[in-house]
């Protein structure tokens, strides 16, 4: 079986002193807020384009928190697509406010700004919301049309969030999403472009007072720098707790982890993008491929094609097909989020989400990562090949 994504070919490159770093953290004792973790956000911070970086538990997590910061809670509306990752969504409940789904253009499966803006407009005309943010998705790693966003969001007074959890990494026109939105979060789940070796996430934002904030909320609402500057207190402040937060610390093993892999990261969106360029020139002519944005560079956490939805000629076909050549494939994803039982209450644009709902009975994505030989993508290419001329 070919590798849908194959961690071990890169643990092999970063070697010895991957595992050196590992070894340094379990003899230095420092499993918690050790050195690596400042030293892995300055560098990320580095790499994203961002003053300020918070790394934390999960891409769950990183979602949360800068909710939490803004006050959003009961009452009010945060915008995101449907056709992600339930994490995206989930982040809202969590908080006590409601998602709004909004449909996606059809050929960057991102946040589509004409159905935001007709979302934002219904909220507001039906009163029973106060819309507070958008979450733009960079889905499968391509980023979302962020400059029409934006306006939007900040036309309506709204703040921007850059789920990149698939799309760390990405860039328009040379800029990472931050440089549009109030905040970039993103996941180091094993699997995603830049992933540890265990959960972990991060919150990159361009305003001090926000990331001092997030630091008190990480760490169960503890007092920090700004809590404390010219008071003086009877007991260490460290145990004063002047804000409802939650324990989402990322271990410092990971982030020694992390360190290592930043240093080939580039050079490895370098190899998915010329993965990906060879599977539009092997399958354009006969299947959907994927679009990013004129000066977008994804970073190619999936690569997703499209069949017709069809029993036999489609994907449900397709993924069978290939499996029996020993080609592995995935849905990203079957079941849109707003279909789903627990999210179907929540609101949705005015019209329904009908490109979400479309797309959700085509896509199938390819085996894609940086180590990915041209003879094994070869046999993904001509297995496609051979599937869609017997079955059209
Ligand atoms: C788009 C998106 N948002 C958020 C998350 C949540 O990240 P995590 O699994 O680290 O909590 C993920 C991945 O799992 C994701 O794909």
């Amino acid at each position: 079986m070919i590798p849908f994504i194959d961690l071990q070919a890169q643990r092999q490159r970063l070697g010895q002193p991957l595992e050196d770093a590992i070894l340094k953290v379990v003899r230095s004792g420092a499993y918690i807020m050790g050195p690596e973790i400042g030293e892995f956000e300055r560098q990320l911070g580095a790499f994203g384009q961002a003053p300020h970086v918070l790394s934390c538990g999960s891409g769950t997590e990183a979602l949360v928190l800068p909710l939490m910061a803004w006050g959003v809670g009961p009452g009010d509306a945060v915008f995101c697509p449907s056709f992600t990752f339930a994490a995206t969504a989930e982040a809202m409940p969590l908080v006590g406010a409601s998602p709004v789904f909004v449909d996606i253009d059809p050929e960057t499966y991102n946040l589509d700004p004409a159905s935001l803006e007709a979302a934002i407009v219904a909220v507001k005309a039906k009163g029973e919301l106060t819309p507070r943010a958008v979450i733009a998705v960079d889905l499968f790693g391509g980023p979302a049309d962020y400059p029409a966003i934006a306006e939007v969001a900040t036309r309506h007074g709204l703040k921007l969030i850059s789920d990149s959890a698939q799309g760390f990494g990405c860039t328009l026109s040379g800029h990472h999403p931050i440089h549009w939105a109030d905040v970039t979060t993103t996941s180091f789940f094993p699997a995603k472009p830049l992933g540890c070796y265990g959960d972990g996430g991060a919150v990159l934002c361009k305003d001090e007072r926000l990331h001092d904030l997030l630091v008190s909320l990480r760490v169960h609402g503890q007092a920090v720098k700004s809590d404390v500057e010219g008071k003086t207190f009877e007991h260490d402040p460290k145990y004063l707790n002047v804000r409802i937060g939650m324990n989402s610390r990322m271990d410092t093993i990971q982030a020694a982890v992390l360190i290592e892999k930043l240093k080939i990261f580039k050079d490895e969106i370098d190899a998915r993008n010329r993965v990906a360029d060879r599977y539009a020139e092997g399958l354009s002519d006969l299947v959907k491929t994927p679009t990013v944005l004129p000066g977008g560079v994804s970073v190619w956490a999936q690569y997703t094609i499209e069949l017709p939805d069809d029993p036999q000629k489609g994907r449900d076909a397709l993924g069978p097909a290939l499996r029996e050549q020993g080609v592995p494939t995935a849905v990203y994803y079957p079941i849109p989020i707003h279909k789903q039982g627990v999210y179907s209450g929540y609101p949705t644009a005015p019209g329904g989400l009908p490109v979400t709902e479309g797309k959700a009975g085509r896509v199938i994505s390819l085996p894609m990562h940086p180590y990915l030989t041209q003879d094994d993508q070869d046999r993904v290419i001509a297995g496609i090949r051979a599937f869609v001329k017997t079955n059209a």
